[in-house]
């Protein structure tokens, strides 16, 4: 075909029409998409991976799902952990700075490298919400977080052990959880029985769980 580009993709050379996505040119060239897909909407983060700026050189962010077949680009899935389960529970949260540093004192280590900023497929400034919540503006870096898929990019490139996006999602959701006056802000096992238990309550019940958490 006339209007055909080639491209590679972990390592296959591919052949695509342009406006396919990076997934579609996968699935037209009978490739499986199992592992490193998820939502397919560009929201889960799991198809993030780089390729090199065809100018510059420069390494570049995308997700697989969004991002649109070019000639000659070179596209590499990248596959990072995020660590361990948070373990705060988030109705508990200090929406101050005191709490955030019990949590995460790493937070005071950003050398304002601008690494995180600049490997977020998202275009999101992770550096200045780190930043801000080291200042305790947690509702400005909470806020930076919306457009987040969890990718963990930016994590990945700090050198000085700091994730961003976790620093920033404490903000977020300390935020949340004080504006929500101890309601549980993220939904958890416990927290779904305590939900359908809520459903079923009188008013005067519910009242008094919310004050008791
Ligand atoms: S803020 Fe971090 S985890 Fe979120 S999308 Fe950007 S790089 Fe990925
Ligand atoms: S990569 Fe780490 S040190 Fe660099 S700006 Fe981001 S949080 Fe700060
Ligand atoms: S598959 Fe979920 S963001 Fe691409």
């Amino acid at each position: 075909m006339a209007d055909e580009i080639t491209l590679r993709i972990q390592g296959l050379t591919l052949t695509a029409t342009p406006g396919m996505t990076l997934l579609q040119a996968l699935a037209a060239n009978g490739v499986s998409l199992v592992g490193r897909v998820g939502c397919l909407g560009g929201v889960c983060g799991a198809c993030v991976g780089s390729y090199p700026d065809p100018e510059s050189g420069a390494p570049r962010t995308a997700l697989a799902c969004q991002f649109l077949v070019r000639d000659g680009l070179d596209f590499q899935f990248s596959a990072v952990a995020g660590g361990p389960p948070l373990a705060y529970r988030s109705a508990a949260l200090s929406a101050d700075l005191p709490g955030l540093m019990a949590t995460h004192p790493e937070a005071v280590r950003c050398r304002a490298c601008e690494a995180c900023t600049l490997v977020c497929p998202l275009g999101i400034d992770a550096m200045a919400g780190v930043l801000e919540a080291a200042q305790g503006r947690l509702a400005e870096a909470g806020e930076r977080l919306t457009p987040c898929v969890s990718c963990n990019l930016c994590q990945a490139v700090c050198e000085v052990g700091i994730a961003p996006q976790r620093l920033m999602l404490y903000a977020r959701r300390a935020v949340a959880a004080a504006a929500a006056k101890g309601t549980p802000v993220v939904a958890t096992a416990t927290s779904e029985a305590r939900w359908e238990a809520l459903l079923a309550a009188d008013p005067e019940t519910i009242e008094t769980a919310v004050e008791a958490e």
